[in-house]
């Protein structure tokens, strides 16, 4: 399909947001609408698959809704139905791809897949209008911490990951840990502005590794936890820290956490010799990650594109992916599955 003036309609439910967004192929956004599911989620400081699942059944419609009416557009104007079919949770994912489709056969329209994590990074050339391919990505959310060598739009070839914990899943524990809210990123980059973050010495897997473009946060997870409660403590609550400890805590983690992300997106730039990054998903919002990529990234003479904070967090804008597999004719049979785990689209 190589006709101008496309308009989609995108669809995004693979965590605990529900999102829909009309999109052109200028990668103008003409409407867009995420209902957060953090509230659902929050009494148990992490997303549970099943209520995320039975969230989305209730907000889809409504959230598709009004996506169209902001974007002033009817159903019948749209080109394609895109939605994001992998990688995310099983019941979460159906639910978009379920609407997708149905919308896609009663409309008698075409449906496109998106890979959520290739659309994280997809993020970067929305909001630049620049062409980010070929290119390193750094995708770090609540379920993944990955590093790609993204060769276009449709290719992206993975350099490293990590071995256990996303970033993001790190950052929401190490806040459990610390009594504060959910979604742990924010208030742990909250509270680590009035903290020390050479307070603590907490672990960097692999660091010096040249080797590996790998990550592991768990054992930096027990390290905070050990430093909180103390072997033989095991009960011990950060509520009974002072505030001081708490920020401290909170500034050393992060800090561990950027000097890992920062050092092996600086390392696979310097071993592809790929001379842009881009960095998308939840953990991008955090202040000091940004700070720290941006001045690396300058040292090192590199391109560096940052997702804008609206586009970092889950949203259906970035499934504008979608447009390049529109025009190159790769629309999907209605028999389209999930995919939770990272298959290649
Ligand atoms: O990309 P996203 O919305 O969902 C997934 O695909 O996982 O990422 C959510 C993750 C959560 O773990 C949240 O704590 C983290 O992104 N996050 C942050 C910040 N804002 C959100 N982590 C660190 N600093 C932030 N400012
Ligand atoms: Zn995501």
């Amino acid at each position: 399909m190589t006709n101008d003036n496309l308009q989609i309609l995108t669809i995004e439910t693979t965590c605990d947001e529900t999102a829909a967004a009309v999109v052109n192929d200028r990668l103008e956004v003409l409407g867009a609408v995420v209902a957060s599911q953090d509230k659902l989620h929050e009494r148990f400081q992490g997303v549970v698959p099943e209520i995320a699942a039975r969230a989305h059944v209730e907000r889809i419609l409504p959230v598709i809704d009004e996506t169209l009416r902001r974007a002033g557009c009817t159903l019948q104007e749209l080109d394609a139905i895109a939605v994001a079919n992998m990688p995310g949770l099983a019941g979460s994912l159906l639910v978009g791809l379920v609407a997708a489709k149905t919308l896609c056969l009663a409309l008698n329209k075409p449906l496109v897949a998106v890979n959520h994590l290739y659309a994280h990074i997809y993020a970067c050339k929305i909001a630049s209008g620049r062409e980010i391919f070929p290119c390193v990505g750094l995708i770090v959310s609540g379920g993944h911490s990955s590093i790609y060598h993204c060769m276009n739009a449709f290719e992206f070839r993975q350099l490293g990951g990590t071995i256990d914990d996303a970033a993001g899943e790190a950052f929401d524990k190490v806040a459990s840990m610390l009594g504060l809210p959910y979604p742990g990123g924010p208030a742990i980059s909250r509270v680590a502005q009035s903290g020390d973050p050479q307070a603590f010495r907490f672990p960097r897997a692999f660091l010096r590794d040249d080797e590996r473009l790998d990550f592991s946060f768990s054992g930096l997870k027990t390290a905070v936890r050990y430093q909180i409660a103390g072997p033989g403590r095991p009960d011990f609550r950060a509520v009974e820290l002072a505030p001081q400890t708490i920020a401290d805590l909170a500034a050393s983690f992060q800090e561990a956490v950027c000097d890992c992300l920062v050092g092996k997106t600086m390392l696979a730039a310097h071993k592809t010799g790929l001379r842009t990054v881009c960095v998308g998903g939840g953990v991008a919002a955090n202040g000091r990650l940004r700070a720290r990529l941006q001045d690396e990234a300058q040292r090192a003479g590199l391109e560096l594109l940052i997702a804008p904070l609206a586009l970092c967090t889950d949203n259906a804008v970035m499934g504008a992916i979608a447009i390049e597999r529109l025009r190159a004719g790769l629309v999907e049979n209605l028999d389209l599955d999930v995919f939770p785990g990272m298959v290649r689209l």
